[in-house]
C-alpha cells in the first residue's frame, strides 16, 4: 500500500458537532441530556466518530471516553463502560501519564490526581456508582467529559444494558444539574437501527427519553471527487466524470464501500466509464438491497404485504396501518381475512428486524431508504 490517506477527513462537520456539544447554545441545551445520533448501515459513523469528532472534541479540551458494544461480545455493555473509565481515572492517577501532559496547563501536578475512592471498584456492586466516580473527575479537572458509545442499540437487549442506560442517566444528572460553570457531562450514543435508536431518546420508558437525536450526515459530493481524485494518479485507469461518480454513489447508498467494489468493476468495461458506470451501480444497489430484503424471507405474505404498504407510501410515512383501508389492501393481498392485532403483532417483529421503522407518531417507512428505492425501482419493471 501506498502512503495515501485512506481517510477522507471532515474537519468541518467534526467542529461544528464538537462546539454543539460542548459549547451549546441556549436553544441546544438539551444536548446536554444527551445525544442520539443514528444512520443507515456502512455510511461511516464509525468513521467519522473516530477519525474526525474524537479529535474535534479533543482539540477543544474535553476527555473523551470511545465505547463500541461490539468491540468484545465476551463483556457486558456496563463492563465495556466501566473499563473505559477505570483506564481513564487510572491515568489521571498515574504520574506523568500521556493524559496528565494533555491536561497540563489545568494546574492538575505531575503526580496526578488521587479520588476519594478505590478506582478499581468503580460500577461493582458495592463499589463506586458511576455518577460518584465521574463527578469526582469532573469536579476535581473542571474538564468535560465525552462518552461515546457506539452500536448503542445493544444496550437495550439486556439487563445488563439497561442498567447501565440508568446509571449513565444518574451520572449525567449528578454533574450536568449542578449550578454555576463547571465540567459537563456529555453522552453520545449512536448506531445503525434507527428506531430502537430513536426510541432510547423518545420513550417515556427510557432513561434518556427527552434526549436530541439527530441523523449522521451521509458522506457526499466532495467525498467522491476525492476518491476520483487520489484514483486519477494509476495508471491506466478507467474513471467516470465525477457528475456520473456521485450520482452512482447516491444509487448505492452513499456507501464507500459499494464505491470502490463499483470503481473496480468499471477497470473491465468495453464501453464509456459514463455509459458503463450507472449500469454497475445499479446493479450493485439492487444486489445489496436483496441482501437486505431477504430479512424478509421470515414474515411471509403478510410480511410482504406490509412492505408493500409502507415502501409505496409518501416517503414521510403511512399513516393508519391497522385502519379499514389498510385491512382490506392486507386481506386481498393474502387471500384472507388480516385483523389489526395481527398487523400490530408484525410491524412490532418487523422494527425489531429493521426493516421498517417509525417515522413519527404512527407513521412508518422503510427503515433502510435506499432499500426503498431500490424495491420501488423493481416494482416499476415488474409492472412492464
Ligand atoms: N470518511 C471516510 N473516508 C474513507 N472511507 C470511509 C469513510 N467513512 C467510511 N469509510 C469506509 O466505509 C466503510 C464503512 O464505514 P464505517 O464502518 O465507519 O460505517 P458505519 O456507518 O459505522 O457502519 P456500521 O453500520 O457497520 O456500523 C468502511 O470500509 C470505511 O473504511
Ligand atoms: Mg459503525
Amino acid at each position: 500500500m501506498s502512503s495515501v490517506d485512506d481517510v477522507f477527513h471532515r474537519p468541518d462537520y467534526a467542529k461544528d458537532m464538537a462546539k454543539q456539544l460542548l459549547r451549546p447554545t441556549a436553544f441546544q441545551t438539551n444536548i446536554r441530556s444527551g445525544v442520539f445520533l443514528s444512520g443507515i448501515r456502512r455510511i461511516g459513523k464509525t468513521t467519522f466518530l473516530k477519525q474526525d469528532l474524537i479529535p474535534a472534541l479533543e482539540a477543544e479540551g474535553a476527555l473523551v471516553l470511545y465505547i463500541d458494544l461490539w468491540s468484545d461480545r465476551s463483556l457486558t455493555p456496563s463492563a465495556l463502560v466501566h473499563k473505559a473509565v477505570q483506564q481513564a481515572l487510572e491515568k489521571f492517577n498515574t504520574p506523568s501519564s500521556s493524559l496528565l501532559e494533555r491536561f497540563k496547563g489545568l494546574n492538575m501536578g505531575a503526580a496526578g490526581i488521587s479520588f476519594g475512592f478505590q478506582i478499581d471498584s468503580v460500577g461493582s456492586r458495592e463499589g463506586t456508582s458511576l455518577a460518584q466516580a465521574i463527578s469526582e473527575l469532573i469536579d476535581k479537572t473542571g474538564i468535560n467529559v465525552v462518552l461515546i458509545v457506539d452500536e448503542i442499540q445493544q444496550a437495550l437487549v439486556t439487563d445488563d444494558g439497561n442498567n447501565l442506560l440508568h446509571a449513565l442517566k444518574a451520572a449525567r444528572d449528578a454533574v450536568n444539574a449542578k449550578p454555576g460553570d463547571h465540567g459537563y457531562f456529555l453522552f453520545l450514543g449512536t448506531g445503525s437501527h434507527k428506531s430502537l435508536v430513536t426510541d432510547m431518546a423518545t420513550r417515556r420508558s427510557q432513561p434518556f427519553m427527552g434526549a436530541m437525536t439527530t441523523t449522521y450526515n451521509p458522506l457526499s459530493e466532495d467525498f467522491v471527487a476525492w476518491k476520483i481524485a487520489q484514483l486519477q494518479a494509476s495508471p491506466d485507469v478507467i474513471l467516470p466524470s465525477l457528475e456520473v461518480a456521485f450520482s452512482g454513489f447516491q444509487t448505492m447508498g452513499n456507501r464507500p464501500e459499494e464505491l470502490l467494489k463499483a470503481l473496480v468493476q468499471l477497470q473491465s468495461t468495453t464501453i464509456s466509464a459514463d455509459q458503463a458506470f450507472p449500469i454497475i451501480c445499479a446493479t450493485l444497489a439492487s444486489a445489496a438491497a436483496d441482501s437486505e430484503l431477504h430479512a424478509l424471507d421470515q414474515f411471509g405474505q403478510l410480511g410482504e404485504a406490509l412492505f408493500t404498504r409502507i415502501a409505496s407510501g409518501p416517503a414521510e410515512g403511512v399513516s393508519r396501518l391497522y385502519g379499514a383501508e389498510s385491512l382490506e389492501f392486507f386481506s386481498k393481498r393474502v387471500n384472507a381475512n388480516v385483523e389489526a392485532p395481527q398487523v400490530q403483532n408484525l410491524v412490532e417483529k418487523m422494527i425489531a428486524a429493521n426493516l421498517i421503522t417509525r417515522s413519527g407518531h404512527g407513521l412508518y417507512v422503510v427503515a433502510d431508504p435506499f432499500v426503498r428505492e431500490v424495491w420501488l425501482g423493481k416494482q416499476v419493471l415488474l409492472a412492464i
